[in-house]
């Protein structure tokens, strides 16, 4: 039997992808997770945010920013270098030491601090690229067509300085939600991963106080997941990787049903620790035994709807039937 898959356009023996996330800036985790069966890892985001704030506070030990003029663009350009070399030289030890796929993951909001480094991350050894766009629509001088030139500009001025395959992770709100991941996918990226994640925000009733910092996903989440699987993958043009609320080697067939290419895991292996991967695969092959399937292909995208009337339709007698007379 075969669990291999594609991910990025690359192959990939296993479609249990490790999200980006704490446990893969560390090499020793790395090893542990290729040994434990993952089809490939994405890498610990750098953040734009991190770079442009270690620009400030170095430039300020350095100097006040005032005092240099013109040569505080030398200086935090230099200052950004060294941030960045940091996780090039990760990326070109991990690359020695690992045979599965690596993807370098930048979470960022603009292009401009990007184009030079996303060839420099090609040349350290990265097999791919995937973007973290987070952008929560809040703003109301923000529209959608914003939001989208911003996804545009950055997907295009990515593809002009590498040739590295892209993966855009997007958060769960977009007003045409649709129609918007279908333009993503024709501007030539190779993958969607539906979800990134958003940060909970709470309330702290004693001290009258927004609280952040549910660090997990709940297992609920994976149902958010599963339906916009359910209702994309036949839509666009490029594999999705399934993220947010997978828990269960059950949740990884569900998702592969509804026509993800592959799913993303993070909360789970902090919880169950880092072989849990083997039980996500390991569950995936008995259920395909069962059912008498050799390969993904056979069963990938058998329940993924499309977007037509009838499936409409369908979705809102559902809701009727489920919700009228309780
Ligand atoms: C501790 C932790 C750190 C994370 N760091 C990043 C990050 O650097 N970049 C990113 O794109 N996502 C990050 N994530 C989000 C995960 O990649 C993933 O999208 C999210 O946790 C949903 O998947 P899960 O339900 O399997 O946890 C992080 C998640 C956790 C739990």
């Amino acid at each position: 039997m075969n669990i291999g898959t594609q991910y990025l356009g690359l192959e990939i023996k296993s479609p249990v992808v490790v999200a980006s996330c704490g446990l893969s800036r560390n090499l020793d985790n790395l090893k542990r997770l290729e040994d434990a069966g993952a089809g490939a890892i994405v890498l610990k985001s750098v953040f734009e945010e991190e770079i442009i704030f270690d620009i400030k506070r170095n430039t300020h030990v350095i100097a006040p920013v005032n005092n240099y003029g013109v040569s505080y663009d030398y200086i935090s350009r230099q200052v950004a270098d060294d941030s960045m070399q940091r996780y090039l030289d990760f990326v070109a030890e991990a690359k020695r030491s690992l045979s599965i796929p690596l993807v370098s993951s930048i979470h960022c909001y603009s292009y401009e601090n990007w184009v030079t480094y996303a060839k420099q991350i090609q040349e350290a050894g990265s097999d791919a690229l995937e973007i973290n766009i987070s952008l929560l629509p809040y703003e109301t001088s923000v529209s959608g067509d914003d939001i989208a030139r911003t996804f545009n500009d950055i997907v295009l001025t990515l593809k002009k300085v590498t040739t590295l395959p892209i993966g855009v992770k997007v958060g769960a709100h977009f007003t045409d939600m649709a129609k918007f991941m279908q333009q993503l996918s024709w501007m030539g990226v190779q993958g969607i991963t539906l979800f990134a994640k958003e940060m909970p925000l709470d309330v702290d009733i004693e001290a009258e106080e927004i609280k952040y910092g549910r660090h997990f996903s709940h297992p609920e989440e994976f149902y958010n997941t599963l339906l916009w699987v359910t209702l994309l993958s036949k839509q666009v043009r490029c594999g999705i990787a399934a993220s947010s609320g997978v828990s269960s080697s059950d949740d990884v067939v569900k998702l592969i049903l509804a026509g993800a290419e592959t799913v993303q895991v993070a909360s789970c292996l902090y919880q169950n620790g880092l072989d849990y991967v083997r039980q996500l695969n390991d569950g995936l092959g008995q259920w395909m035994q069962a059912k008498g399937y050799d390969s993904l292909s056979q069963f990938r995208g058998k329940l993924a709807m499309k977007g037509n009337e009838k499936n409409s339709l369908q979705l809102r007698t559902q809701f009727m039937a489920h919700y009228d007379d309780v």
